[in-house]
């Protein structure tokens, strides 16, 4: 567990005014300690952008790469409504067991579609099962695998698709020598340099993951792309 810098903290002070978390956000959050990567869900602000984002798309479904509990599967199932749907995707079952518990407890879980298996293989059988198209996705599962996840996401969605990434490593990207987090964070993804096609716009930004997270400073990145 990190010990976040003060100025990291203040933000997390304006999470923690503006992002109100309900009892079944907290109480998926706190379960982390039941699976096998305790601490590593969204912090609360970053839930609250995933699902705004999602709501400025337009997203009716959503697909997710690692599931781990739910917590950022709650936000998003929040997110696309009743009529919404939500693919997660996570290759462990007991983290997967934990996420229905909480997904029921937040009344979300008959949007949601919990597919226990690699996210590889499990997207691959959404492009070959002619799966309708996503209008957003969130990858967060395993980071080497995050070029191959998100080509796959181009092909799951029809015209466009809003997708963010963490540990996104952009070719040309360079992170600063001073700063041990942003060695740990490139670390994480080395191999997933990405050479961003023609068909994709992105922006990458570091985030206060907070406290509550166990990598105070991951680097996101947001990528637009048309899909044709
Ligand atoms: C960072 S956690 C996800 C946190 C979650 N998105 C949240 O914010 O609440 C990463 C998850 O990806 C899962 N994972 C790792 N490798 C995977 C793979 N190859 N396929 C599917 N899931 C994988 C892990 O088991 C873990 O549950």
């Amino acid at each position: 567990m990190y010990e976040s810098d003060a100025q990291w903290r203040e933000v997390d002070y304006f999470a923690d005014t503006l992002v109100p978390e309900d009892e079944a956000l907290a109480a998926a959050r706190l379960s982390g300690h039941l699976t096998t990567m305790p601490s590593a869900e969204v912090a609360p602000n970053q839930g609250r952008l995933l699902a705004l984002l999602a709501q400025m798309a337009g997203a009716k479904r959503v697909l997710e790469f690692g599931t781990l509990a739910g917590y950022s599967t709650i936000w998003l199932a929040r997110a696309v409504g009743e009529q919404g749907h939500v693919t997660t995707l996570e290759v462990a079952e007991p983290n997967a067991a934990v996420a229905r518990v909480n997904l029921e407890r937040a009344g979300v879980l008959e949007r949601v579609d919990v597919v226990v298996g690699p996210a590889a293989a499990s997207a691959q059988r959404l492009v070959d099962d002619g799966a309708e198209p996503f209008a957003f996705v969130f990858i967060d599962a395993d980071k080497p695998n995050n070029p191959a996840y998100l080509a796959t996401s181009l092909a799951l969605s029809a015209a466009s698709v809003a997708c963010w990434a963490t540990s996104l490593r952009i070719r040309g990207w360079r992170r600063p020598p001073s700063r041990p987090w942003a060695r740990r964070a490139g670390t994480a993804s080395r191999s997933s340099v990405v050479a961003l096609d023609a068909r994709t716009h992105c922006h990458r930004w570091p985030t206060a993951q907070g406290r509550r997270g166990s990598e105070p400073h991951s680097p996101h990145a947001l990528v637009s792309a048309s899909a044709a």
